[in-house]
């Protein structure tokens, strides 16, 4: 085992930090205050390779590995983890399944203009009545002639009304047992007849980053944006979601890595009683747990993102790694909070943004508490 990055990981982190920093950290505030995505974000990460960072150069990607995209969402996160999550919600929620699951052609019209960034992909899943049930999926998707019919509702998604391209669930039979075997994937493009965007929601936290409603109203889709076989459709969402689920995990990291340097440094300047508040042992303690839960979700989400480049099933370590550094993240953005005291409950310091946007780590791509049901199933089967 060797627990050094390689130059070029460690040049990537560095590119990504100092991008962050330049390009989202001075507007980030704004951003979640008024609840506004900023498109050239995105388009300036394009440029710098990250919105195709692990898909191969032949469909337009950087062709780097697992550990370098959970580097870059970290780095985005530990400033602004509403640009995190666009980006992992666009690599591995919008473009990973065409990668893994689509035809040649499939990937030549979706997945290059994804990977270079010139489209933003994204994810239909959830339901009002399916959501950690992913397999309560309502949406329909009927063969008439050389068309799909999809009709039904879509909540909570991530890049929703911003994105161009989305991987939709729907049940194309009724009559399957088990359900979960008559749900088939689907590729939708934004601007399709029947196609449109319903409520937005206002969030605690990630609130520059855009959650819409999606509305199928018999919408026609070409038979061939079929994704994968017919009925194969949950086995696509939850294999997507083993590689989401790393992208989570580096957003949670990042913005308890962020957090942490934020009370680091303001435990060193921030003098009671005297003397620098570093000195005394009750916040020296918090800074001493914080930093050590943050170095062990590293390693769990580094071996995750490790694993995926292998090729290997990741079920159990990307759950590991997502529970783990979402927990961390609640905790130590908390505890932020805390060493700031009453500065930090206000909107002058970024630890009360960071506490708020590090709750929905918990929740999102599957609850933590999914997170166990997929470890014990994992652990039991072993
Ligand atoms: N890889 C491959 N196949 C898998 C798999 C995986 N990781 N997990 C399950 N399967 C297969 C099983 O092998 C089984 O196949 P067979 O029928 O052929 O045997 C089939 O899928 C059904 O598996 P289960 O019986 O385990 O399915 P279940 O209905 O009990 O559900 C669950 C399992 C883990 C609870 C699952 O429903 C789940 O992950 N739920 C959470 C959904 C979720 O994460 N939603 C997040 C939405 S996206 C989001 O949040 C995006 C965002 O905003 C950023």
């Amino acid at each position: 085992m060797i627990f050094k990055l390689t130059e070029e990981q460690e040049m990537l982190r560095n590119m990504v930090r100092d991008f962050a920093e330049k390009e989202c950290g001075p507007t980030a505030a704004e951003r979640d205050e008024k609840e506004t995505f900023d498109r050239s974000i995105f388009d300036k990460m394009a440029e710098l390779g990250l919105t195709g960072i692990v898909f191969p150069e032949e469909y337009g990607g950087a062709g780097a590995d697992y550990i370098s995209y959970a580097i870059a969402v970290e780095e985005l996160s530990r400033v602004d983890a509403s640009v995190g999550v666009t980006l992992s919600a666009h690599t591995s929620l919008g473009s990973n399944p065409i990668y893994k699951f689509g035809t040649e052609e499939q990937k030549q019209k979706y997945l290059v203009p994804l990977a270079e960034g010139k489209k933003m992909g994204a994810f239909g899943l959830t339901e009002p009545f399916a959501g950690s049930d992913a397999g309560g999926t309502r949406t329909t998707a009927v063969l008439d002639g050389d068309e799909w019919v999809l009709n039904g509702t879509k909540i909570f998604i991530t890049n929703g009304g911003e994105a161009e391209i989305y991987v939709v669930f729907a049940m194309t039979d009724k009559e399957a047992k088990p359900k979960h075997k008559g749900i088939s994937a689907f590729i939708v493009e934004k601007g399709t007849p029947g196609f449109t965007f319903g409520k937005k929601e206002h969030k605690l936290g990630i609130r520059s980053s855009p959650t819409m409603e999606l509305v199928f109203d018999n919408c026609r889709i070409p038979k061939e944006n079929l994704l994968g076989q017919l009925g194969e459709g949950f086995k696509i969402a939850m294999v997507t979601l083993d590689y989401g689920r790393i992208g989570i995990a580096a957003q949670a990291l990042g913005i308890a890595q962020g957090a942490y340097e934020a009370a680091l440094n303001y435990a060193k300047e921030r003098k009671q009683f005297g003397q620098p508040i570093a000195n005394f042992q009750a916040i020296q303690f918090m800074l001493a747990d914080m930093a050590t839960e943050i170095e062990a979700a590293r390693l769990l989400v580094y071996r995750a993102a490790y694993l995926a480049s292998q090729g290997v099933r990741i079920s159990k370590e990307a759950a590991m790694a997502k529970m783990y550094a979402s927990d961390v993240a609640m905790k130590v953005t908390t505890n932020a909070v805390q060493i700031f005291g009453g500065y930090g409950y206000t909107r002058e310091f970024p630890v009360e943004r960071m506490m708020r946007d590090a709750k929905i780590t918990q929740i999102y791509e599957g609850t933590n508490e999914i997170q166990r049901v997929v470890i014990s199933a994992n652990i039991l089967k072993e």
